[in-house]
């Protein structure tokens, strides 16, 4: 039995790990990327529920973990109510775009929402504009391309690279005239600290880490611990074995052990 699992498509829920080990560093933390599945940001619903009820079933009968942070906007608002329909026993935390957060920062009420093209299209994000940030314009921009570059090429990038990456995504909210930028793709919070460099002082970059990973620990006692304190990385699948070297980098930056395909 693990304390936590992570799920995301591939490597951008990792920093949300790393979050939470930082306010618990003696939790045992498994962190599972579908990559057999990646992307799903350019998925119908009905795949991503397909995929999603799979994986989540392989990680309980394995790991059985006292919760489960869903760290994926794409899977969160797609598939969380029937998650939780599907396994009643266990805890699930999701992850949704920081509406509520870029409402409290933004002065001009102009609201940048970067995410996948499912996320972005899902009438979830609508509902917490309508409670959240009302007055609020929110403006939309899906980019797949900056997703698929993150997860297959950031990490072994050189940061001239990841600037080239990024800089569409920054320029089209500046143009836009908004004043904050929601990581609503959790890919995205792996360059946080860079789009927030390229972004200058003109627009706040926001995520949803801090809310999550609290709200996570809460359901967690602390005194029921297990014991070992471990963040082990698992991935459904590579495309070719050279792929593998990748995520050996990836285990050294985030100090986590290999796991192997799930
Ligand atoms: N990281 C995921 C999210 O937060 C999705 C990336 C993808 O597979 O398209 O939405």
């Amino acid at each position: 039995m693990v304390d936590f699992a992570f799920l995301d498509s591939g490597t951008g829920g990792i920093p949300y790990l790393t979050y939470l080990k930082r306010l618990r560093p003696d939790a045992s933390c498994i962190y599972v990327g579908d990559t057999a599945n990646f992307p799903y940001g350019e998925k119908t619903h009905e795949q991503i529920v397909k995929c999603v009820l799979n994986v989540i079933s392989r990680i309980i009968e394995r790991f059985n973990p006292k919760a489960i942070v869903i760290a994926c906007n794409t899977m969160s608002v797609n598939t969380l109510d029937v998650l939780r329909e599907a396994f009643p026993e266990t805890h699930f935390v999701g992850t949704v775009p920081a509406i509520k957060l870029a409402s409290a920062v933004s002065k001009k009420r102009r609201i940048g929402l970067l995410a996948t093209s499912s996320t972005i299209k899902n009438p979830y994000n609508i509902d917490l504009k309508n409670h959240f940030a009302s007055d609020c314009e929110l403006v939309l921009r899906a980019d797949p391309e900056l997703i698929s570059f993150i997860e297959k090429k950031s990490f072994t990038a050189t940061e001239e690279e990841c600037i080239k990456a990024v800089t569409p995504a920054v320029d089209f909210f500046k143009k836009s005239d908004c004043d904050v930028m929601i990581l609503g793709c959790t890919h995205f919070t792996n360059l946080a600290e860079l789009i927030q460099k390229v972004s200058g002082d003109q627009m706040k970059i926001v995520d949803s880490r801090e809310g999550v990973c609290k709200r996570a620990l809460s359901l967690v006692n602390e005194d029921d611990k297990t014991e070992v304190a471990e963040s082990r990385l698992f991935i459904t699948g590579f495309e070719n074995e050279s792929d593998k070297s990748e995520y050996d980098v990836i285990c050294k930056r985030f100090d986590m052990e290999w796991g192997g395909k799930l």
